[in-house]
């Protein structure tokens, strides 16, 4: 992708530029964002979407947030400000943990004893949200490679959402390891959810793939046990939005049916995702806060109604899928093979 999927433009007084990815894949269409409401609302709205971008938009949003403080501010003013707009944009979504890590992170710096004045803070939090941007870069690439062997020569994987490029500062995690096993001249082909009810799958998932030239079938979700019960299915792989001690992993929803569809059928579950990802404060998945969204999401399919109007409607954005289903955790610094609280600690330290 040339695009770059969310980054800062110009000095302290710029801005950020990020696909917004509702309109993909009609439009590849880039949305200048210039203040924290607005960053907030593309967060909300799903404009910049996937755990690690929204970790990576909350800390751009800080820094747009404190644009609006004059630099003669005293540094406790700063601090205030801060402290104010992380609770604000902390209130976008509550599931991927990588936001309140990003926020945790911003706020960190702001404490240091350091900092000579509000415009050294300023420049300070830009630096840092370059930092964690960059970082989730890296990370992407080193899950890359250590997933990428998981995937053989001829072998069939499905996914489920979008954790690609678009749902991190670039090259994803689920597709981060297709992408570095087609780079290595592996030939492999990929089912790609649909993922209702918006879509990412179909409308994010299959563009990536075939931006890269992967070999991509998209299905509807409720084809995934068809294909495992005939054989078709090597392995699964998606991301995930927050995975606490023990391995329990949030991820869009659907992915619990697809882990236990798969265990049903033998076949291997990976999860991959950066140290970022991880909520080791919760020792398991029942503490993991689920986002529920509007109604109209469901009773519609994109702007066609499928529903009547005033039908009851239940909206989980995330479920959680069991550490006992996952054959392995793909992070940054090596693959954590059948997850345990002891293994992913190690792993972490
Ligand atoms: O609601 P979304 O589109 O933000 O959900 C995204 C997912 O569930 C992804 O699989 C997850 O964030 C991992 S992204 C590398």
């Amino acid at each position: 992708m040339n695009i770059k999927t969310i980054e800062w433009t110009g000095g302290i007084d710029g801005h950020v530029r990020l696909i917004d990815q509702t309109l993909l894949p009609g439009r590849c269409a880039v949305l200048s964002v210039r203040d924290v409401e607005a960053m907030w609302e593309a967060i909300k709205v799903l404009r910049v979407r996937g755990a690690p971008a929204i970790g990576i938009a909350a800390a751009f949003g800080l820094v747009l947030g404190m644009q609006q403080i004059d630099d003669a501010a005293t540094i406790t003013q700063a601090q205030q400000k801060l402290q104010q707009l992380s609770d604000y944009l902390a209130g976008s979504r509550p599931t991927a943990v990588n936001l309140f890590w990003a926020l945790e992170r911003m706020l960190k710096v702001a404490k240091k004893t350091d900092t000579e004045n509000t415009a050294q803070l300023k420049q300070k939090l830009l630096d840092e949200a370059q930092a964690i941007r960059d970082e989730d870069a890296a990370m992407c690439r080193a899950i890359g490679k250590h997933g990428a062997g998981l995937i053989k020569e001829g072998s069939t994987v499905l996914t489920h959402c979008n954790a690609g490029g678009l749902a991190t500062a670039e090259f994803g995690t689920a597709l981060a390891v297709m992408f570095t096993a087609h780079e290595q001249g592996k030939k492999f082909r990929v089912f790609a959810d649909e993922t209702r009810p918006l879509l990412q799958g179909a409308r994010l998932t299959t563009w990536e793939l075939m931006q890269a030239g992967i070999d991509v079938t998209l299905i509807c979700d409720n084809m995934a046990g068809h294909l495992m019960s005939r054989g078709e299915i090597d392995l699964v792989i998606t991301g995930a939005d927050r995975i606490a001690a023990n391995g329990d992993a949030a991820n869009k929803i659907g992915t619990y049916s697809v882990a236990v569809l798969a265990a049903a059928h033998g076949i291997p579950f990976y999860i991959a995702a950066p140290s970022s990802t991880f909520d080791l404060s919760i020792p398991d998945g029942q503490q993991i806060p689920i986002e529920q969204r509007d109604r109209q999401e469901v009773i519609n399919f994109g702007a066609q109604p499928v529903a009547p109007e005033n039908v009851q409607v239940y909206n989980p954005a995330f479920d959680v899928t069991p550490a006992k289903y996952l054959a392995g955790i793909i992070t940054e610094r090596g693959l954590i093979d059948h997850p345990s609280s002891d293994s992913i600690r190690q792993m972490l330290q």
